[in-house]
């Protein structure tokens, strides 16, 4: 072979190899997602696998103002809309993992939820082959209820009610079940999601959300999220802790919930709660998804990690909404406002110069019938030391 044969041959392999390399990169790229979250097959490129790795952005009005960097997880981006897909994801493969749940076999997923975490389930469902049944109380905000039924999702609606009464909306998920899968004659098989009490729901969170707010910033040092479930505190306030002792975990609690008590006092414990005042919601706040007034095992599994709790009201929480829709574009739901009143408190409580990060669990156009129809009324030039007025709650 001549040397001019013998370089156009190697030119050749070296281009092959090349090529097969980048087709591997590619291959890689789409079969498998960072997060992990996608990583039972069958792989796909289905909506699922778009879940998590989602961006921080800046709030630069409120950076601005105070001398910190604040910053928000857009949870919100994920495709069912909020930070709950991880949740109902990781809750469907690990029942796909355990053969509770197995695609195109007339399976349910049954779960009680007022909110986002039912929006996932139901989209879910029908992109791996489920059927969603949420169970939610009959005055959850008629967006959501559309949305579900839209979806496709069976939709039980139940009289509000405490969590020791059976027809709890959590309660009644649990008896469907059970009812299901307790009748012999019954062809389908149900799995009890049970967020609340899950533990797959704080441990993504830990796998998964917070890894990738430790790699998309240097240093953090303060977390500010609400709880509901706990999930998402309990699962990124333990990464972060981990990570760096040094960072702040702060809880962001809506008025009417006994969790910034529980946290600041060791009491579970709000005034709602005194004798006679006790009103028709558990958590008497036009906030959804966040506060509540029991302890909850994914809420148990992050207090160890939660070095302290700011109270918002919701004045408070309805006027930052609306001044982040006018000053930073950013329309957001009520718990993601409750978090920027607690960050710019925290910010001026500790002073300039720190990162400060909050979850932007969901968008504002979930909440426009309930809370976002009271930021509406609140005027366009809302300052932010306005929004930080103390209000009696
Ligand atoms: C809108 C919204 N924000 C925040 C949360 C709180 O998340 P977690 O349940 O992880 O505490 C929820 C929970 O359902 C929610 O629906």
């Amino acid at each position: 072979m001549s040397w001019k044969t013998a370089l156009q041959t190697s030119a050749t392999i070296v281009s092959i190899a090349i090529i097969i390399n980048e087709l591997q990169k590619a291959y890689r790229q789409v079969t498998t997602s960072e997060s992990g979250l996608t990583s039972l097959p069958p792989r796909s490129r289905g909506i699922e696998s778009r879940i998590g790795n989602t961006a921080l952005i800046e709030i630069k009005t409120l950076s601005a103002k105070t001398g910190c960097k604040i910053y928000a997880k857009l949870e919100l981006n994920n495709p069912a809309g909020s930070s709950k897909d991880r949740v109902a994801l990781a809750i469907i493969r690990a029942a796909e993992s355990q053969n509770q749940l197995v695609p195109h076999e007339q399976n349910v997923i049954f779960e009680g939820t007022s909110g986002s975490t039912g929006i996932s389930f139901a989209v879910l469902a029908n992109a791996l082959g489920y059927t969603a049944h949420i169970c939610l109380p009959d005055d959850t905000s008629p967006e959501k209820l559309q949305l579900l039924e839209a979806l496709g999702a069976e939709v039980e609606k139940v009289k509000p009610a405490s969590i020791v009464d059976p027809n709890q909306y959590v309660n009644a998920a649990k008896r469907g079940a059970d009812a299901i899968n307790n009748d012999p004659t019954n062809d389908r098989k149900a799995i009890f999601a049970n967020q609340f009490e899950n533990d797959f729901n704080w441990r993504i969170h830990y796998t998964t959300t917070g890894p990738e707010l430790i790699k998309q910033l240097d240093h953090i040092d303060v977390f500010i999220n609400g709880s509901g479930t706990g999930g998402t505190i309990a699962g990124v306030g333990r990464c972060l802790k981990e990570h760096n002792i040094e960072t702040k975990v702060i809880l962001a609690d809506p008025q009417g919930s006994g969790l910034a008590n529980r946290i600041n006092f060791g009491v579970l414990y709000d005034t709602v709660e005194k004798e006679g005042t006790r009103r028709r919601h558990q958590v008497d706040t036009l906030v959804e998804g966040i506060g509540l007034n029991r302890l909850t095992w994914n809420f148990k599994q992050g207090e160890p990690y939660i070095d302290e709790a700011v109270r918002v009201t919701d004045e408070q929480a309805s006027k930052m909404a609306k001044y982040l829709c006018i000053n930073d574009g950013l329309f957001w739901g009520s718990s993601a406002a409750i978090n920027c009143v607690a960050a710019v408190k925290t910010a001026l409580k500790y002073g300039p110069g720190q990162n400060i990060v909050v979850v932007a669990c969901d968008s504002g156009d979930r909440h426009l019938s309930k809370f976002w129809k009271h930021a509406v009324q609140i005027p366009n030039d809302i300052t932010l030391e306005d929004v930080l007025l103390e209000e009696r709650n």
